[in-house]
C-alpha cells in the first residue's frame, strides 16, 4: 500500500525528529499519530446462542502506534447490535440470522461475521387437555416461540408419554388412544417444555341424542329421540322386540349414566354409560348392536373393569342401540383359560356341510384331522402323497385363527397296502417312515403346532411296548427314531406320544410314563403326553384323572386330551353321566397349566367314528345327529367358563 504524499512528507519529519534525540529547541513541525494502515476485528466469526446473548469482538489497528478512536457498526441491527468505542466491542444477538459488525478507524475497517442462532423459550399449545377414544389419532397443536417471541417453524421437539398403554405420542406430535385412562404428554424443546393431559375413554362407539334408557322387560335399549340436544336426565331400557339373531340380551342390567355428560353438537352428541356384567357374560364376547332399519349392526365393546365387571361405552349417533351377549362359545371360555378346545375333523363334513363348518369355526379354536393325515390316507404309494384333504383343514383352521394337532406319524393302523406287501425289513421300513416324516412334516412345518408322533406303542395289557407291525418288523427303536426325524423336519413343532386308556395312573399309564422317561433319558426329542379319553360314562374320576395330569407335567411334560368322546351304550340314558365326564376331562386338565388343550373326537353324533368302531355304542359327542347341544355340551362348557 503505498502513501499519499502529504502523508509521506510529514512521516519523514517525524523520523527525522526522533533521530536527533528531541533535543531540539526548533519548533517542530505539527506531527500526529501514525496514518492507519490496517483495522482488523477477532474472532473473525462469533456465534451468538439465543435471542439476547452477547459476545466480545476486539479490534487491531496497524500499525499498533496509530492511536485512533474505533467506530464499530452492524449492517443489520434487527440480527445483532453492537456497542463500544474502543478497541473492545460487545454485540447482542437481537433475533436469528446473520449480521456483519464493522470497526472503522482512520478511514480504514475490519469485520466480523455475527452468526444468532435462536432456541426455542416458549412453547404453547393450542389444547392442553385431550379426550380421546381408541384408535382415534390427534395431533398436538404446537407453537413454538423464540426467546424474541418470533414463532419458529419445525422445531426440533421431543415428545415423551407418562403412560404408553394410555395413549402413546409420535415423534411428530400425534398421540393416539391405547387405552383407557389419563396420560401426560409432555412436548420438549431445548429449554421449553410443555405438558398436556390425556384422557382416554373407553371404546364402544354408542351414540345418542339426548336419549333415555330404562329397564323394560329386563332388556337394554338406548332409544334416542332424534333433534334432541339437551342432556339426558334418565335413560330408558326397553324391551327389545327383534334382537339379533344368535343373541342374548344382558338380562337386569341397570344403566348408569355418568353426571359429565358433553354435546359439542347435535351431531356429536355423546354420552356414557356403564352396564354391569352378569357373571356368566365373557368380556370378549359383549357386543353392542345398533338397529339400522331392521337389521342390527354389530359393534364390539370394551370392557374396562374386569374387577367390577362392568362395561362403559361412549355414545355417539342417534339410533337404537342393544347390549347383547352371543351364546358364549367354547373358545371363548377356552380362550380366557388360556387353552385350547379341539375337535378331530371329518374331512367329508368340512367339505359338504355348511352347519357343521359354522359351529366348528365358532366353537372350537384346534383341529385334528380325524383321518387325512394319516400315513395310508396322504401316502398312498411309496412315491405319491395326497395332501389335498389335509390342504384345505389347514386352510379352514388358520382363516378361522385356529390351532392345528397334526395326526399321526407313527401308528399300526390305516397304513396303506404298499408299505406291508413283500416282505418288508427293518432297513426297509425305516427308510419308508423317515422318507414319510421328512415330507409330511417338512410341509407343514411353521402350521402344525403339536404332533402326534408315535400313537398306541403301549401294550393294551400295559406290560410295556404293543407289538405292533412296526415295532416287531424295525424293532421298538423305531420310536426314537420317528421323534428324531419330526424334530429334524420341524424344530419348532412340540412332539407327543398318544395312546388310549392311560387318563389314570394305572399299569399302561405307568407303561406309557416309563416310555416318555426312557425316550428323553435317551436325549429323543419328546414334548407331550397325548391323552385319547375315549371313554364310557363311567370314565376315571377327577382325582384320578387330575393326578394322571399332575405325574407327567412334574415330569416335565405337556399333556393334551386329544380325543375324548363319550360313548353311551343303545338305549340307555347316560346323558347326564356324559356331561360329567366331559367336564371332568375339563377340569382335570385345567388343574395343570401344562395340560394344553382338550380335544374332542368329533364334535356331532352325525358324523361319529363309534359306531362303527363300537357296534351297539353311539351318541358319544357334544351335539346330537341334528345339531342339537346335548347336556354333555354344557357340562363340557360350564367346566370351560369356571374362571
Ligand atoms: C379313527 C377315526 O375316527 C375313524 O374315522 C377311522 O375309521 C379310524 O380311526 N384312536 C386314534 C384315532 O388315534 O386315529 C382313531 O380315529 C380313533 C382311535
Amino acid at each position: 500500500m503505498s502513501m499519499r504524499p502529504l502523508l509521506r512528507l510529514r512521516f519523514a519529519a517525524f523520523l527525522a525528529l526522533a533521530a536527533c534525540g528531541g533535543g531540539g529547541t526548533d519548533t517542530p513541525d505539527p506531527v500526529g499519530p501514525p496514518a492507519v494502515t490496517a483495522v482488523s476485528v477477532a474472532p473473525a466469526t462469533l456465534n451468538l446462542q439465543g435471542i439476547g446473548a452477547t459476545g466480545a469482538l476486539a479490534a487491531t489497528i496497524a500499525p499498533s502506534t496509530a492511536m485512533a478512536s474505533v467506530t464499530w457498526s452492524t449492517n443489520n441491527a434487527a440480527v445483532a447490535t453492537v456497542t463500544g468505542s474502543g478497541p473492545s466491542a460487545t454485540v447482542t444477538a437481537v433475533s436469528a440470522g446473520t449480521a456483519t459488525i464493522t470497526a472503522t478507524s482512520g478511514g480504514r475497517s475490519g469485520s466480523a461475521t455475527v452468526t444468532v442462532t435462536s432456541t426455542v423459550r416458549t412453547l404453547t399449545l393450542a389444547t392442553s387437555a385431550f379426550t380421546l377414544v381408541p384408535a382415534q389419532p390427534q395431533p398436538l397443536a404446537l407453537t413454538a416461540r423464540d426467546e424474541g417471541g418470533a414463532v419458529i417453524t419445525n422445531p426440533a421437539v421431543t415428545y415423551t408419554t407418562s403412560a404408553e398403554s394410555v395413549a402413546t405420542v409420535s415423534s411428530a406430535g400425534v398421540i393416539t388412544a391405547v387405552a383407557p385412562g389419563t396420560a401426560t404428554i409432555t412436548a420438549s424443546a431445548a429449554s421449553a417444555n410443555v405438558t398436556a393431559s390425556v384422557t382416554v375413554l373407553e371404546g364402544g362407539y354408542v351414540t345418542a341424542s339426548g336419549g333415555t334408557i330404562t329397564a323394560l322387560g329386563g332388556q337394554l335399549q338406548l332409544v334416542v329421540p332424534t333433534g334432541a340436544v339437551s342432556a339426558p336426565t334418565a335413560l330408558t331400557v326397553r324391551t327389545v322386540s327383534t334382537p339379533p339373531t344368535n343373541a342374548r340380551l344382558l338380562a337386569n342390567t341397570a344403566v348408569l349414566i355418568e353426571p359429565a355428560v358433553t354435546f359439542a353438537s347435535p351431531a356429536t352428541l355423546r354420552l356414557r354409560y356403564t352396564v354391569p356384567l352378569a357373571a356368566d357374560v365373557v368380556e370378549t364376547q359383549l357386543r353392542l348392536a345398533r338397529l339400522d332399519g331392521s337389521t342390527w349392526q354389530e359393534q364390539a365393546v370394551r370392557v374396562v373393569d374386569r374387577t367390577n365387571r362392568r362395561v362403559t361405552a361412549l355414545a355417539s349417533t342417534t339410533g337404537t342401540w342393544a347390549v347383547f351377549v352371543p351364546p358364549p362359545s367354547l373358545r371363548s371360555f377356552a380362550q380366557l383359560a388360556g387353552r385350547e378346545v379341539g375337535t378331530a375333523v371329518s374331512a367329508d363334513a368340512l367339505r359338504s356341510d355348511a352347519t357343521y363348518r359354522q359351529l366348528l369355526a365358532a366353537e372350537f379354536n384346534s383341529v385334528t384331522p380325524e383321518n387325512v393325515m394319516k400315513f395310508g390316507p396322504i401316502h398312498p404309494a411309496p412315491t405319491t402323497y395326497n395332501f389335498a384333504d389335509a390342504d384345505s383343514l389347514l386352510s379352514f383352521a388358520a382363516a378361522h385363527n385356529m390351532t392345528v394337532h397334526g395326526h399321526v406319524l407313527l401308528w399300526h393302523n390305516q397304513q396303506p397296502a404298499w408299505l406291508t406287501v413283500g416282505t418288508p425289513t427293518r432297513a426297509s421300513l425305516l427308510a419308508a417312515l423317515r422318507d414319510h416324516i421328512q415330507t409330511v412334516v417338512t410341509r407343514y412345518a411353521g402350521r402344525i403346532a403339536t404332533w402326534d408322533v408315535a400313537n398306541e406303542v403301549i401294550a393294551d395289557n400295559g406290560t410295556g411296548l404293543r407289538a405292533s407291525f412296526w415295532t416287531t418288523i424295525a424293532g421298538p427303536d423305531i420310536i426314537d427314531s420317528a421323534f428324531a426325524w419330526a424334530r429334524r423336519a420341524d424344530p419348532n413343532a412340540k412332539l407327543y406320544l398318544n395312546d388310549y386308556a392311560v387318563e389314570a395312573i394305572g399299569p399302561k399309564s405307568d407303561s406309557m410314563f416309563a416310555l416318555a422317561m426312557r425316550l428323553r433319558a435317551a436325549g429323543v426329542p419328546i414334548d407331550g403326553i397325548g391323552l385319547q379319553a375315549h371313554f364310557l360314562v363311567n370314565p376315571p374320576s377327577l382325582a384320578q384323572q387330575s393326578a394322571n395330569v399332575a405325574r407327567f407335567v412334574a415330569a416335565g411334560f405337556d399333556v393334551r386330551y386329544t380325543e375324548l368322546d363319550v360313548r353311551l351304550a343303545n338305549g340307555t340314558d347316560g346323558l347326564a353321566a356324559q356331561a360329567t365326564a366331559y367336564g371332568n376331562a375339563v377340569r382335570a386338565c385345567r388343574t395343570q397349566l401344562r395340560c394344553r388343550a382338550v380335544t374332542v373326537w368329533g364334535f356331532t353324533d352325525r358324523y361319529s367314528w363309534i359306531p362303527g368302531a363300537f357296534p351297539g355304542f353311539g351318541r358319544g359327542h357334544l351335539w346330537d345327529d341334528v345339531f342339537a347341544p346335548k347336556p354333555a355340551y354344557t357340562g363340557f362348557r360350564d367346566a370351560w367358563a369356571v374362571p
